[in-house]
């Protein structure tokens, strides 16, 4: 049977990390995979986290069956940490969620729910947008269409643009949003440009969908939920794929969560009823230790002061290697504008090199990013910085 299968290639983003480890360049630089790292290059368990965990090894007294929602007080918990405590969308009792394995087992999971919803739907993604999008949702056989969102010559949004061509999705339709640190871009909407989507969602009766997977890399935790808590104030509907691997640094630990708003309470219990139904038909029920720590954390003061001061020290590392990229590159009287960089927000910028130059950036100097010339910006340290800039004005110059 196994003989129709064709080789496929390695994943454009996972695939770096293999090429990156087998690489014996003592220089070499992962700009790759969207992990944040240290100074030192590391990507060590948060503080909380360790702290939590320790708490959960002497207190977890079973591992039976969690269902397929996962643990009640972690979803009220990251409802929350989303809309923030006091959201008409949580008072008026339309919100529900589950755990799932990560962010991307909320966008299937999702994607299922809109399939079984309305099978005609198109989900509406920017251009650009993650690569796992498109295979996350186009598998579940939804149809997909791009808005434009970011232009690559002035490295900033297309607003006017990505508004028109949104004025003809209809009710029934989901647009695709990054709520905040957009990946791959990191050109975020303007509080001004949020508003005239929800204005636009509200008028022609599209649903939202939001991807949320960088909150508290961007601006700050509520800061960067500002978009999400607009829409779930203006519209009767929404629905929410968020991720713990980043600002937790839970990466492997798969924690992420589906939540959705409803027109009223019955419909959001009957949407969850069928959201728990997709997830039993497919990996029955969501791994619980993740889920566990983040509800240790935000359950505890002291766990989540500590935790959110470490976040704050991650944003605030990777804002200052933005500013430090862009000064480089002017030190080394690069003659193409890189100031974008420190204007655009959380993990990624788009570099604008040809696919041709980041292969010489990976052949000849080992900087490894996705040849759409992405980089992590968490890669950069005050060690490589200087290493990377002069490699990007030699790539430049040829
Ligand atoms: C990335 O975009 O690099 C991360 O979200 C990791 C991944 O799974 O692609």
């Amino acid at each position: 049977m196994f003989e129709t299968l064709e080789a496929q290639a390695a994943d454009a983003i996972l695939g770096l990390s293999i090429a990156y480890r087998a690489d014996t360049n003592p220089a070499k630089v992962d700009l790759g995979v969207g992990v944040y790292k240290t100074e030192s290059g590391a990507t060590p368990v948060m503080r909380a986290v360790k702290a939590a965990e320790k708490i959960r090894l002497d207190t977890e007294i079973s591992k039976s069956y969690i269902g397929p929602a996962g643990s009640p007080a972690a979803n009220t918990a990251l409802q929350q940490l989303l809309f923030g405590a006091d959201h008409p969308a949580l008072q008026a009792n339309r919100v529900r969620s589950v755990q799932t394995p990560g962010g991307c087992g909320a966008l299937r999971v999702a994607a299922e729910l809109i399939a079984r919803a309305n099978p005609d739907a198109t989900v509406w993604v920017s251009n650009p947008t993650w690569v796992n999008h498109i295979p996350l949702l186009g598998s579940a056989g939804l149809n997909i269409a791009e808005y434009p969102y970011y232009d690559y010559d002035s490295h900033s949004l297309q607003f006017d643009a990505m508004l028109t061509t949104l004025e003809q999705v209809k009710a029934g339709d989901l647009v695709l949003l990054h709520g905040c640190c957009h990946n791959p871009c990191g050109a975020d909407l303007s509080r001004q440009q949020w508003q005239a989507l929800a204005a636009l969602a509200k008028k022609n009766g599209f649903t939202p969908f939001i991807d949320m997977a960088y909150q508290g890399f961007g601006e700050g935790l509520n800061e960067d939920a500002y978009g999400l808590r607009l829409l779930a104030t203006e519209l009767p509907e929404l629905i929410i794929a968020s991720s713990c691997s980043k600002n937790f640094g839970l990466y492997r630990e798969r924690t992420g969560m589906l939540a959705i708003v409803g027109a009223s309470t019955k419909q959001a219990d009957a949407t969850l009823s069928n959201i728990a139904n997709v997830v039993r038909g497919n990996y029955s029920m969501p791994p619980a230790h993740g889920s566990a720590i983040v509800e240790t954390i935000l359950g505890d003061n002291l766990l989540s002061n500590d935790w959110q001061s470490e976040l704050a020290e991650m944003r605030e590392r990777i804002r200052s290697l933005r500013g430090l990229l862009v000064k480089k590159l002017v030190e080394k009287d690069c003659q193409q504008d890189f100031s974008f960089i420190a204007r655009e927000c959380g993990m990624f910028s788009f570099l604008g090199l040809s696919k041709a130059q980041v292969g010489q950036l990976i052949a000849d100097y080992s900087i490894y990013m996705v040849d759409s010339s992405r980089i992590n910006v968490a890669g950069l340290s005050h060690s490589n910085v200087d290493y990377v800039a002069t490699a990007i004005v030699a790539v430049l110059d040829v």
